[in-house]
Parts: C-alpha cells; structure tokens; sequence
C-alpha cells in the first residue's frame, strides 16, 4: 500500500481500514515481519529426524506442507498404532460459514495424505491408505470418525515420485501475474497429467490461456462476481478475519491462518486502526478499492485452470485435493505460480450465480458434476512461505 493510499484509508475509519488491510494484504502477500520460526518446517526436516528410528515424524514433516484452504491446518495424526498414521480431522478448524459441507477440508486432507504418501516413497516405504475406515462421513457434516489409515510397509518396488522436489518449492502465489507471458501448451499438459497420473481417476482438467479472451473475460468476471459476495457478505468476511494474523507476534503465535505482515497494516494495528470485530460496508473504500486491486490481479491473469469429477461424494473430495496438490507442483516445477479461487465454487447461498456461473464456463452445469477446485496459473515472482505450527502440534500418540 502507498502512503497516499494509507491516508486516504485512515481518513475513511476504522472499518474500512480494517477491510483494506486484510483483504488487500493477504491477496498481495506483503513480506515484510514474518518469524523465522513461523516457516521453519519449509527447511524441511532436520538431520535428526531423518536418522530417527521411527520414521512418521520424517514423512509428517512434509505432509504438514500440504495446502490447506485459509491454511487452517485441520490435520492430526495418530500414531499409537505401530507403523502407522490415522489421519482426523480437528474439528475445531472448520470454516462453517465459506465451507459449509467441508468440502475443501475434505480436499485439505486430501493434499495432506497425498504428500504424506509422496514422502513414504521417498524413504522406500508403500503406503496403503485406507480412506474412512470406520464410515465416510456424511454428506452435510465430519464428525470425529477417522479420515483415513495409512499403513507402511517397506517394498523395494515402490516408485519415487518427481513431484516429491517440488514440495519445499510450492506456494500458493497471491502476486500480480506476467500478463505479456502465456503459460505454455506443454506447461498445461504437465498438469493435467499430474492431476490424474495413472489415469484412473474420474477427473477433468480444463484450462484457457491468452488464445481465448472471451472466455478468459468470463473466468474474470465470475471471479470479482464472487469475491465482491465473499467481501460483502458479513459473516463470511468474518470468518476470514477470525483466522487473520497480523504481524510478527500474532503470526509466531498461532503459525497458521492468513497472515498479515505488511509494515503499514501491522502499523495501523499497533494504533488501533484494525478494527477486526465487525465488517466493513459494501461501498467502503475498503471495499471497493480492494475489488479494484483483485481486479488489476486478475487482469494480470494469463490462464486459469479447473478440475471436474462426475461426483462429490467424500472419496471424490479427498481423491481431488490429491490431483490439487500434484497439479501446484507440476506447476512448481514448470516455474509457474498457482492461486486457487474458491469463493465461486463455495455451497453458500449469496454465491449461488457465480456458481452456477462457473458450472457452466467449465462445462459441468446440469451433469451434476462439481468444480472442485478452480485457480488462476501465470509467472510470477516467488513469494514467501506459508506459516506451519510446529511438528508435535499435529501428532497424538
Ligand atoms: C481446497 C483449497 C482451497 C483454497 N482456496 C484458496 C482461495 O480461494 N484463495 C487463496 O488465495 N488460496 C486458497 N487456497 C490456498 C491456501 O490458502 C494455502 O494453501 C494456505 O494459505 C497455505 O499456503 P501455501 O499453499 O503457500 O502452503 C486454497 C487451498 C486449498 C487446499
């Protein structure tokens, strides 16, 4: 944020500046004030762990890398049964209010588990997973049930994956894209293959790039459709700010949410300018200058890319967060930045147009096919990690 822009904000209250700060920041990703410690799990793991005789604590410090949606981080792995990983699910990290059926925690764990399987092939080891093993949980709800069993067994057969470099490498990259570069056709065909490698999985890939401006005009649209709903909407703006973490302090306290280090926001907090306790109007300058700052990103955008499956049963969620995470690194590893758009995709009433909008734009209106997961893909400049809490946090023994 400019200092002319800073005024202009403080001089329009405490709301406004709240939605300014937040919103902006965290689709810019500003750099400044993160805690070393708060990234610390992108070192990967120490040499300890790696010679440690039990070997979950190696392969979990790189399933905790795993993209999670407002990077809550719902994972707890049990490890009271030898050679084993039981996966749950933290109730307590939900996002009732933009997720209302859990389908993007379902997608979350299912990065988790798809990166923890990456790992064990890393060290030799066949990981079988057994996704619900006492019952999927139901379509509206979770409940406390297991997500899933991973059991390792040391196999000399088991194939290394490629993707597994690209783990310490992939960010989700919330910057303004290289509008004059279009991803290449070979850059779209390496993730498209990555979704689904052995090809049996029930899943569609689609994209558009610069050769397409009409519907490249569309994807747009639709996308500040859903993010003006997401703003405006009281109560889902809310629950971003609920998980807002702003500056050094709050980002090394908690290690995990969205985090805000911007040196004018943390500034504006330490006087008392972030009001995070209610929502800002709909004609706010906060608001309207941050949909125009989401608009300049998207008119950054050189491509966007989509993934259908026929169904959207519990399995389908898990099994589309795996093709997610393996499409981001395919991505990685072609140089090429990702950030998934979600608000359109979400079950929330007020989001029912740019849905049904975006159902239709990827083909999968009226088939009861489901748009797991949408993103905007370009080049941009790297960005800073993510914050992870620490090991011991996700495991119960
Ligand atoms: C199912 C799912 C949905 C997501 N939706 C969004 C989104 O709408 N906007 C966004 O900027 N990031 C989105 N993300 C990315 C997360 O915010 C990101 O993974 C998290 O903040 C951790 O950052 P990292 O991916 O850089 O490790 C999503 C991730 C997942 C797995």
């Amino acid at each position: 944020m400019q200092r002319r822009q800073f005024i202009r904000v403080i001089g329009s209250g405490a709301a406004s500046t709240l939605a300014v700060a937040s919103a902006g920041s965290v689709l810019t990703g500003c750099s400044a004030g993160m805690p070393a410690e708060a990234i610390e799990a992108w070192r990967g793991p120490d040499s300890a762990l790696a010679n440690a005789p039990d070997v979950r604590h190696w392969l979990l410090s790189y399933a905790i890398l795993a993209p999670h949606s407002h990077n809550l981080q719902s994972w707890i792995a049990d490890l009271g049964t030898p050679n084993q990983i039981t996966l749950y699910c933290d109730l307590k990290r939900l996002l009732p209010q933009t997720d209302p059926l859990s389908r993007q925690i379902m997608m979350s764990q299912g990065t988790f588990l798809e990166l923890l399987d990456m790992a064990a092939r890393e060290r030799g080891l066949r990981a079988d997973i057994t996704l619900f093993p006492q019952g999927a949980f139901g379509a509206g709800a979770l409940d406390a049930r297991p997500v899933a069993t991973v059991r390792m067994t040391p196999d000399a057969t088991v194939q290394k994956d490629p993707l597994f470099a690209q783990v310490l490498q992939r960010h989700t990259n919330r910057s303004s894209y290289d509008i004059t570069r279009p991803v290449p056709e070979s850059a779209w065909a390496a993730m498209a293959a990555a979704a689904n490698p052995a090809g049996a999985l029930p899943m569609r890939v689609g994209h558009v790039g610069l050769d397409n401006a009409a519907a490249l005009a569309e994807h747009r649209r639709i996308a500040r459709d859903a993010w003006r709903i997401e703003l405006t909407v009281p109560r889902t703006i809310m629950e971003s700010f609920d998980v807002l973490r702003v500056g050094g302090s709050e980002i090394a306290a908690h290690r995990d949410g969205l985090s805000l280090t911007s040196p004018v926001v943390v500034a504006m907090e330490r006087l008392g300018l972030f009001d995070r306790s209610r929502a800002p109007g709909p004609d706010d300058y906060a608001t309207t200058s941050q949909l125009k700052e989401f608009d300049a990103k998207m008119a950054s955008t050189p491509g966007f890319l989509w993934m259908v499956t026929p169904g959207n049963d519990r399995v389908t969620q898990i099994q589309a967060g795996r093709a997610y995470v393996r499409v981001q690194l395919a991505a990685t590893a072609q140089g090429l930045a990702m950030q998934p758009l979600s608000q359109a995709l979400q079950e929330y009433a007020e989001q029912k147009q740019p849905y049904a909008d975006i159902h239709a734009l990827a083909g999968a209106a009226g088939s009861g096919s489901t748009v797991q997961m949408w993103a905007r893909v370009g080049y941009a400049p790297a960005v800073e990690p993510a914050p992870r809490r620490r090991l011991q946090d996700f495991v119960r023994v």
